[in-house]
Formats: structure tokens, C-alpha cells, sequence
């Protein structure tokens, strides 16, 4: 049946149900928005309205709660007495998925529905995730893609059951989010004046402007979206450091604000980060503020990567300000200004995660930990009582390339095949069983230095998505069985129009 990712659960019994205009559907309590989504999904698509039915028979699709089902476990049961869909309280999205994967895979097609009937074999799955973090960010900072294409990747996301996007809003080269109270970072800030063409270390750029941003609306629109497909938004804004398109708009941020620096054209990291005074606080806790107001979401990624120190020890101003502070020096400064981000979120109720080098300063009570430079950080983070997402750049970079770079299209570097890819375990060997209990699942990142399009974006994407999710899920196994099933899948894929890398048939050996 080629599903992915692999239920935990399946038997197959003789016999085929089928999907027609007559299908009629039984939404339970708490069902009512999943029932929507099957009939945008599946409905839509094979030409049956799902019209609602008052009783549960042979040819209806009947969706229901189970609040005793784990949060995002799901049953599905297909057979002569028809249908049910049975989820945990966030679980009946994911039957959705697997129903419409069970579907021939034309049901992914655009258009006019090609059949009358649509076979489903009979099946009972009881599925559910290994993993509750199951994610992809996407920096949409190097490049700005159409908030159209950030819908299009919940959706890809939502049908391998992942269920967060990341996403990086802001970076040296760009501001992303409209933020009403400071109308120069998207005015400014989400703008530079070109782009690095080539690798960083060529020094060439295009000459031309490039930039663009999300307002509040839009990115309200996509959290509903999400929501609907059971995928939460992270939204990361980047701090203390990758901070320059800030800086570019209101100079009073960095360390001269008589200083003209404009937004960063080149990749890598910049010296220039924010100068941590009372004023800035104060602007980073307004910005968060209307962040929050937008995403629902517990988890507000407040990067704290790559932030060089080197700026606030040349700094006069800084060095007062660490003693006035009574630190022992600039290095202890990102730690003090992590616990009192900590603290702003906690008190709004919301958690904060970052990478692993908020570690350094000692992690706030509640803190997440998104291990990328290795696994070490996630695993000092479990073993301290934190929890932490897996995301080590190698396999989990999926903007390092997937082939051998001499026939691949420029990518920042790396190698990172498919099969790497599947062979990833979250959970380091050697945690205790507690501390792997702090695991919370891992997460694909794509980072956009070098994907200038939402076509490149998912050529980078797929079919490395498909292995990670499933790695995720928790039901990864042999690679041959997973490269054949991905061969199956992979029409789905056409279908829907994903710009994969090909051939799979290579990466299956066939
Ligand atoms: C990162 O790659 N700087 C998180």
C-alpha cells in the first residue's frame, strides 16, 4: 500500500470498500473539523460531496474522539460495515492522511475526479508516533518564498504526519514578520540589496534587490491552516545574534546607533549583533508580544545560534554595562538575556526553545533545546532534566546536498543521501531511559542560503522528508523495504507536483 510513514499497526483482510457520490459521513463530537478536512482532501478530489448521515453503515466514513486514545494516536478500520476513523484528541487528522493515502493515488490529482468509485482495501491500522516533535523549519529569511508555498509545505508536511513547521522569520538578511510597532523591519529590514551568487567564499552577488515579508494576517491565515492539518507553527525570531535586519532599521539596537549598517547581502555569521540594553529588552519583549498574539503555539524559538562575542568586548558600553550587571564578563551576557526572555515567555505562558548553544549560559527552568552542532547538546540537555529536539546538521540539513555534488546543483555543502537520512535514530544510544524520555523527536531544516525558489526548496525537501518522517513516526526499518514503498509513494508525489529529486529508482537500486 505504499503508505508512509509506516503505520505501527496493519492488517489487511480480503475485500474492498468503496468511495462514491452516495458516501455519506458521521462526524462525532469534536469531529467537526477533521470531517472538514476529509472533505477538502478526499471529498473534493474524488468527486463525492460526503454529505453529513445521521447513522453509521456500510457506506458512510465515520470520524469520532476518543479522548482514552493517546493525544495523536488513530484507528482505522476499513470493512463491509464501512469506515471509522477513531482518533485521540489530535489524532484524527493523521487518519485522514492515511485514508487518503489508502486511496488510489490519483485522489492526490488536481482537476476533475477521474473515477465513479474509489477502491479502499479492507484494513485495520492502530497507529501512532514514537516521537511528538516531528518537524521541518524553513528559513524563509535568505530567501522569501509566497506565503502560498508556506501553505503548500504544511500540507506535504501534514501528509508524511509531521506536525510542526518552523519557521525562521528573521536573519541578517532579512525581517520577515510584520510587526505593527515597529513598521521599519519589514520596511527596512526585509529587504537587502542582492544576493551571494555562488559559494560564500566567491564573493560574487546579483545586483538585485530581494526581499519581501508576511503580514500578521497572513501568517493568522496559515496557523489556521496548519492547525486544521495538525501541524503547530514554531516561529523562531533570531536573538541576540543573526540580528542585522533589525539593526539595519533601528541602528539604536546595535552596539553605535549612529552606525548606518545596512541589511547583511552576504551568508555566514555577522559580528554585529544587539546591544543588550534596557531599551532592547524592551523592544525584543514588544516584538514578542505581537508574535504571540499571532501564534498559538506553546513553543517560541528564540534561535540564540552563532552570536559572536567579539563586538560586545570591543565595546566601551557593553563592558560597563556587564559590571553594572555584575557578571563576570561578556560571555556571561547571552545566558542573562536568555533567562530574561525565558522569564517574558513563561509569564505569557509559553516555552522557550533554542539551539544548543543557549546551553553555554545555563538553561532557563522550562527551556528546549534544539541540539544542531551534534547530538552532545541534546543529550547535556535531557541529562540536565531538559527537554530537546534532535536536529544535528548531519543527516538532518537538508540544504547539504543528497548526491555527489559534481552532478547535484549548487548546494552550501555536505552530503547527506536518503539513505542517511532513514538510518537516523533520535535517541542517542547510551541515554538512560528517563533521559530518553526528554527526546522529544527531531526535525529537517532548510535552510535557504542556496534555495533562491519554492521549486528548489522541494527539490531539496523530497524525497528526504519522506525518510524522515517516517524516522520520526518511529516505524523506520530496512532501507530496500522503505526505497520500494517510496517508489509507490512517489506518484503521489507526481500527483501533487512536488519537484523531487530523481530518480528514486537509483536510491532503491533498482
Ligand atoms: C544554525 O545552523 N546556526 C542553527
Amino acid at each position: 500500500m505504499h503508505l508512509i510513514p509506516r503505520p505501527a499497526r496493519l492488517t489487511t483482510t480480503p475485500g474492498v470498500w468503496r468511495l462514491t457520490q452516495a458516501t455519506g459521513l458521521v462526524a462525532g463530537a469534536g469531529a467537526g473539523e477533521a470531517a472538514e478536512l476529509l472533505r477538502e482532501l478526499i471529498g473534493g478530489p474524488a468527486g463525492s460531496k460526503l454529505l453529513p448521515a445521521t447513522e453509521p453503515g456500510p457506506d458512510t466514513i465515520r470520524l469520532r474522539v476518543d479522548p482514552q486514545l493517546a493525544e495523536e494516536a488513530y484507528r482505522l478500520s476499513v470493512s463491509a460495515a464501512g469506515v471509522v476513523l477513531t482518533g485521540g484528541r489530535r489524532g484524527l487528522p493523521l487518519a485522514v492522511q492515511t485514508l487518503r493515502q489508502l486511496l488510489p493515488p490519483d485522489i492526490f490529482a488536481g482537476g476533475r475526479p477521474a473515477r465513479a468509485e474509489w477502491p479502499v482495501p479492507h484494513v485495520e491500522i492502530e497507529d501512532a508516533p514514537r516521537f511528538g516533535w516531528r518537524g521541518v523549519l524553513l528559513d524563509v529569511a535568505r530567501h522569501w518564498y509566497p506565503v502560498e508555498f508556506l501553505h503548500r509545505l504544511v500540507d506535504l508536511a501534514a501528509l508524511h504526519k509531521l506536525n510542526r513547521l518552523h519557521l525562521h522569520l528573521t536573519d541578517d538578511q532579512g525581517w520577515r514578520m510584520e510587526i505593527e510597532r515597529y513598521p521599519r523591519l519589514t520596511e527596512v529590514g526585509a529587504w537587502r540589496a542582492e544576493t551571494m551568487l555562488g559559494h560564500y567564499t566567491e564573493g560574487r552577488y546579483d545586483g538585485i534587490p530581494h526581499g519581501g515579508h508576511y503580514t500578521k494576517r497572513e501568517l493568522r491565515g496559515l496557523v489556521a491552516h496548519a492547525r486544521a492539518r495538525g501541524v503547530t507553527i514554531v516561529p523562531e525570531i533570531d536573538m541576540p545574534g543573526h540580528m542585522r535586519a533589525a539593526i539595519a532599521a533601528y541602528p539604536e539596537l546595535g552596539d553605535d546607533p549612529d552606525r548606518a549598517l545596512p541589511v547583511a547581502t552576504a551568508w555566514g555569521v555577522h559580528e554585529q549583533v544587539l546591544r543588550l540594553s534596557e531599551e532592547t529588552l524592551e523592544f525584543c519583549r514588544n516584538v514578542l508580544e505581537e508574535v504571540l498574539e499571532v501564534f498559538p503555539g506553546e513553543w517560541i524559538h528564540l534561535g540564540g545560534d552563532e552570536c559572536p562575542t567579539k563586538e560586545w568586548e570591543q565595546s566601551p558600553w557593553t563592558r560597563a554595562r556587564v559590571r553594572e550587571l555584575g557578571l563576570p564578563g561578556v560571555d556571561a551576557l547571552q545566558g542573562w538575556f536568555t533567562a530574561r526572555m525565558a522569564a517574558f515567555l513563561a509569564g505569557h505562558g509559553r516555552r522557550l526553545i533554542g539551539w544548543d548553544e543557549i546551553i553555554q549560559g545555563g538553561l532557563p527552568p522550562g527551556a528546549i533545546v534544539m541540539s544542531w552542532q551534534s547530538e552532545q547538546g541534546g543529550v547535556d540537555a535531557a541529562r540536565a532534566g531538559h527537554e530537546a529536539v534532535m536536529c544535528p546538521h548531519t543527516p538532518t540539513y537538508f540544504d547539504h546536498y543528497q548526491a555527489d555534488p559534481a552532478r547535484e546543483p549548487l548546494a552550501i555543502g555536505g552530503l547527506t543521501t536518503l539513505e542517511d537520512v532513514y538510518a537516523y535514530r533520535p535517541v542517542p544510544a547510551g541515554l538512560d531511559d528517563d533521559d530518553a524520555e526528554r527526546i522529544l523527536g527531531t526535525q529537517a531544516q532548510l535552510w535557504s542560503e542556496y534555495l533562491p525558489t519554492p521549486a528548489h526548496v522541494e527539490y531539496m525537501t523530497f524525497p528526504r522528508l519522506c525518510a524522515l518522517a517516517e524516522v520520526a513516526w518511529g516505524t523506520a526499518g530496512e532501507y530496500p523495504e522503505f526505497a520500494a514503498r517510496l517508489l509507490g509513494h512517489r506518484e503521489r508525489l507526481d500527483h501533487l507536483g512536488v519537484a523531487y529529486r530523481r530518480p528514486v529508482e537509483a536510491e532503491a537500486g533498482r
